[in-house]
């Protein structure tokens, strides 16, 4: 199939124009085309406009041709923090966790992530692509176009490097577009308990450099939290990982405030993600920095922790990203729809700054807002057609994929008409 595809009488054609994050009263600019189109070539975005005018130009016998007349039209959603591959789940934990234990005491007491190791060193490469295809299907159903993964299920040489390899070889055989992230320091297993140190320096010694010479991940993330990893340990191995190459994230705040917000500042992280407990001065470190903030509200739901806050943030000009943080424990979901309704009904956030939150400020969180997350000329053809007229019916349907096809690259990967 060819590349290239004309969507032309959209309702709207949502573009959230801009080639960098959107902070503050920014995030609320979506740059809307009443009765527009655009023109993908060759996978790519070669014109956007009213659509009388804008497709006068091309010869449409040579295009795949959408009419989206009474829908919205927006770019493809980025979903910058999952933990998609995996072995293994957790359901008893979930039922452990209604019955009043919380979240740190499984994982101290060897469950949590440590149980999901277990099962993601047990599991054969060929179920976790398995797995992990099925999970890609499902985000693709709700939009998503760019998906971001973490290793942080293996904390050995060897399963860290298969999960990343999954990952991979996923990006090659799935439309999404998958973005890696090294989370080798996700927790300890036994041996290093209370080593943390020693671990880090394995880590950094016999882990990274292949890694990072087999260009296996593009970010280095941590999971910096009392009784994980401490500030000083965080700043120790993100620092080395920059040397190395790798952008940086950090796992900061979530449930102890600990300074992973000023950390990120300080080290100049592209993001830092959770932040439910962040100070204030971590969040402004970080808005004057640009660095992105990363909202997890499914996470917090999950947990029943407080709501990260994202209206203090974006009213003090900080650019905010919302992501599923989809994994098999603290949130197993990957509902985009779940993730809108938390983001507007509970956190005070508005419907275009959500979704500002999950096209151009998602894209800025993986560091590819010049390439996806708003429909503009020269960026990627990943786009995405709703079944409504307007992107007010994203969160006003609540829980619900308002999502009717998906193109990524140029290319039809998603039609609800045709399940
Ligand atoms: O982002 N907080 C640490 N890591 C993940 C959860 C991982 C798990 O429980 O398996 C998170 O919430
Ligand atoms: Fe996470």
């Amino acid at each position: 199939m060819n590349k290239n595809i004309i969507i032309k009488n959209a309702s709207q054609l949502v573009t959230c124009s801009g080639f960098k994050a959107k902070r503050g009263k920014d995030m609320s600019d979506l740059q809307i085309i009443n009765d527009g189109a655009v023109v993908i070539e060759q996978g790519i975005i070669r014109a956007v406009g009213k659509t009388g005018t804008t497709i006068s130009e091309f010869d449409e016998s040579r295009f795949s041709v959408i009419d989206a007349r009474g829908k919205a039209v927006l770019p493809g959603l980025v979903d910058s923090h999952t933990h998609f591959v995996f072995g293994g789940y957790r359901a008893e934990e979930f039922s452990w966790r209604l019955r009043g234990d919380s979240y740190m005491q499984i994982l101290e007491r060897g469950g949590g992530i440590l149980n999901t190791v277990l099962a993601t060193r047990e599991s054969k490469k060929d179920k976790l692509i398995e797995a992990g295809k099925k999970r890609l299907d499902s985000m693709l159903s709700f939009g998503v176009t760019t998906v971001e993964g973490k290793s942080g299920y293996g904390l050995d040489h060897d399963t860290e490097l298969k999960q990343l390899e999954v990952m991979a070889d996923l990006d090659n055989g799935h439309p999404i577009d998958i973005v890696r992230t090294f989370l080798g320091a996700h927790a300890v297993t036994k041996e290093y308990k209370g080593r943390e140190d020693t671990y880090i320096d394995y880590l950094i010694d016999s882990v990274m450099p292949e890694v990072a010479e087999r260009k296996l991940a593009e970010f280095c993330d941590i999971f910096c939290e009392k009784d994980v990893f401490s500030v000083e340990q965080a700043r120790r191995l993100l620092s080395r990982a920059r040397e190395m190459g790798f952008k940086l994230k950090i796992h900061a705040d979530e449930i102890v405030q600990l300074g992973g917000a000023e950390l990120a500042a300080e080290l100049d992280a592209v993001s830092a993600d959770h932040l439910l407990q962040a100070s204030d001065k971590g969040i402004h470190d970080m808005a004057e920095k640009g660095i992105v903030a990363t909202l997890l509200p499914g996470t917090a739901f999950s947990l029943r922790e407080p709501y990260a806050r994202g209206r203090y943030m974006i009213d003090n000009n900080s650019a905010v990203a919302l992501a599923t943080d989809l994994n098999p424990g603290s949130c197993f979901s990957e509902s985009i729809p779940l993730i809108f309704a938390l983001a507007t009904l509970y956190m005070n956030i508005t419907t275009e700054e959500a979704i500002t939150a999950v096209t151009i400020n998602g894209a800025a969180a993986l560091n590819r807002e010049d390439e996806i997350g708003s429909i503009d000329v020269g960026k990627k053809g990943d786009v995405i057609v709703l079944e409504f007229p307007s992107y007010e019916y994203i969160p006003y349907h609540i829980g619900v994929s308002t999502v009717e096809k998906v193109v990524k690259d140029g290319k039809l990967v998603f039609d609800k008409e045709k399940e």
